[in-house]
């Protein structure tokens, strides 16, 4: 499994927006890591959304998505967070969140309750 380093950052000006970015923990010089998947995710209260995760082509199904899910879960979970929603971008997508908790809700909104 890849070693990730993950990095979150407040996004100027989108009120309670974070970005995050997950590099690989094994490579030199951290500045200069290559960035491994991204994404951005909002909270405020009790309520999250995940936006579009990005998984680099040459490192999917090596379990970074799932990590990165995890460690974004645990996050705002710590900071009071009881649900997150999401939209799929296609049917492979939700497949992946589906098998990561998330329910399909009417419209093309998932959920996962934490
Ligand atoms: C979708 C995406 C984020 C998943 O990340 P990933 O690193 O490739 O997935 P992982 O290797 O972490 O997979 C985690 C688990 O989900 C499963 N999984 C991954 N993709 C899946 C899919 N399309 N359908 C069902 N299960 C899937 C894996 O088998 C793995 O299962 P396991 O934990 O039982 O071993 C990534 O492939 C990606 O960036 N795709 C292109 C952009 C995209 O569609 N983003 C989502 C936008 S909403």
């Amino acid at each position: 499994m890849i070693r990730l380093n993950f990095y979150i950052e407040k996004v100027d000006g989108v009120p309670n927006a974070y970005f995050i970015q997950a590099t690989d923990k094994d490579s030199l010089l951290g500045e200069y890591a290559e960035s491994i998947a991204d994404t951005i995710f909002f909270y405020k209260g009790k309520v999250g959304r995940i936006d579009r995760i990005k998984v680099a082509d040459s490192k999917q199904g090596s379990g970074v998505g799932k990590q990165m899910v995890s460690y974004i879960e645990r996050y705002m979970n710590k900071h009071g967070v009881k649900e997150i929603y999401l939209e799929p971008l296609d049917k492979k997508a939700e497949n992946f969140w589906k098998h990561m908790g998330y329910k399909q809700l009417k419209d093309k909104n998932m959920i996962k309750k934490l």
